[in-house]
């Protein structure tokens, strides 16, 4: 009797062992789709699919995405520059590392450590309509937290001012040039950036062909050639400047666009407030989304707030409404902790960047990099330098002149400085690309410099 109940224990014992097997298996392994025997809702369908994508590593050298390319059922890993394979660990030895291009991927390890506060589930029937309950086509509560960001990060001015959302700051820029420029006057306006100067306010201008405004080039130069009395001039404003980091000021003092597009924690100390007429700001440099396209314009006069919402209006009727929301869950972690985390992440990256670049280029006398200088910055209430987007690299050496090809000849891909309407001596180098590209561009820099002692033919 004693026996048969103990074999009895014994088999209830195995039992419960193999349902508890079995139910673990369902739910791990058997891709989720029963929580508790019932089926999943759409939201937990939607975060299934989104969980298992994430859960692909890609050697932690690449990324795969829901919207990927799809293998055998499953989206494909998009490797960095230089890995390859079907994981991405397979590093290319001799390949040029990719130091070009605006993409801000060092905000990315953020975003993971904050991914269930940041993500969105979007229903299939979310916000259809052209507007808003409101009848506008920008979400106030959006803008709630735009100018929330502002007052914690104390970069501009808002109040009393108007807000403007567009398609990416890009979008804002040509925006800003035709509700400034002149419609009545005979000859059209002249707009004008200060050399070193980001090349899609020249492209803009020239290819949107207008009657109303024509790009004139560099400040400076112009000035020398041109007297300003009864001239009128749009001037765009980088502070800080892209490809240099400089803070900047209007050179001629009258219409200005100023694009605050770094004027961020990050990349500068934050002094006094911004206060000008108009100034414009993206996500892509802010939060690192710029495939979100999303940018925005803060504008004190009403007239030309009205024409660069019309502008919007007639080429875009409106910024996507699912943009806006996605915008809108990262701007509210974005702001958590005063702003705290989200800077002190991306404060400590980027000087931890230039920190370690400063220390290569310094034992170079063939290559110098701009000089940063310290100042007070407001938010994190201490003095530290700049730590800009870009290295802008000059070749000391006078006979390379062409430092792209110095460069490239070292298989560092960059920018020529004659992209930014300056001596092809100087190129730009992207700082703020994902850590892989940084780690190999440092590799290729400080091979560079390690045989400056050498010949100069050898690079
Ligand atoms: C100075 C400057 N302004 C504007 C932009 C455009 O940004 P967005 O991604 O918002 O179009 C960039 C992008 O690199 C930039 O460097």
């Amino acid at each position: 009797m004693e026996k048969t109940k103990k074999y009895c224990y014994g088999f209830c014992l195995l039992i419960s062992i193999a349902i508890n097997i079995l139910f673990t298996i369902n739910l791990y392994v058997g891709g989720g789709q029963e929580i508790s025997h019932r089926p999943l809702t759409w939201s937990e369908k939607a975060a299934v699919e989104a969980e298992e994508v994430a859960a692909i590593s890609c050697s932690g050298h690449g990324r795969a995405y829901v919207d990927g390319i799809v293998l055998d059922g499953k989206p494909v890993c998009e490797c960095h520059v230089c890995y390859g394979g079907t994981d991405c660990s397979e590093l290319s030895p001799g390949c040029a590392t990719d130091a070009d291009g605006g993409d801000p991927i060092f905000m990315e390890p953020f975003w993971m450590q904050h991914a269930s506060d940041s993500a969105v589930v979007i229903s299939g029937w979310h916000r259809m309509s052209y507007r808003y309950a409101d009848d506008t086509m920008m979400s106030k509560e959006l803008e709630t937290y735009i100018r929330k960001m502002h007052s914690v990060v104390k970069n501009a001015v808002t109040e009393g001012r108007y807000v403007v959302f567009g398609i990416g700051s890009t979008q804002l820029l040509n925006a800003a040039v035709y509700a400034l420029s002149s419609e009545n006057s005979s000859s059209p306006s002249n707009v004008l950036a200060s050399a070193p100067f980001f090349p899609t306010y020249k492209a803009q201008t020239v290819f949107f062909n207008s009657e109303n405004f024509q790009f004139e080039g560099d400040t400076n130069s112009w000035q020398s050639n041109n007297s300003t009395d009864n001239m009128d001039v749009i001037e765009f404003v980088t502070s800080p400047n892209n490809p240099d980091g400089e803070l900047k000021d209007s050179v001629i003092g009258g219409k200005t666009i100023y694009d605050h597009a770094y004027l961020w924690p990050h990349f500068t100390p934050i002094t006094d407030p911004s206060d000008h007429d108009v100034m414009i700001f993206t996500l892509s440099k802010l939060t690192g989304h710029a495939g979100t396209r999303f940018g925005w314009a803060i504008i004190k006069d009403k007239a030309i707030y009205e024409k660069v919402l019309s502008y919007i209006s007639f080429s875009d009727f409106g910024i996507s409404k699912d943009t806006q929301l996605r915008v809108l869950k990262l701007l509210k972690v974005a702001v958590e902790g005063d702003g705290q985390p989200l800077f002190r992440f991306s404060y400590r990256k980027m000087s931890d960047r230039w920190d370690r670049l400063t220390s290569v280029m310094s034992k170079s006398t063939r290559f110098s990099i701009q000089q940063r200088h310290p100042l007070h910055c407001n938010f994190f209430n201490e003095t530290r330098l700049p730590s800009p987007a870009y290295a802008w690299v000059k070749c000391e050496r006078e006979e390379e002149y062409d430092c792209g090809a110095v460069l490239e000849a070292g298989k560092i891909i960059g920018r020529s400085g004659s992209t930014f309407s300056a001596e092809d001596r100087y190129t730009r180098l992207s700082l703020i690309r994902s850590q892989d590209d940084f780690e190999l561009l440092l590799q290729r820099l400080t091979e560079f410099v390690s045989l400056e002692k050498g010949s100069i033919e050898t690079m």
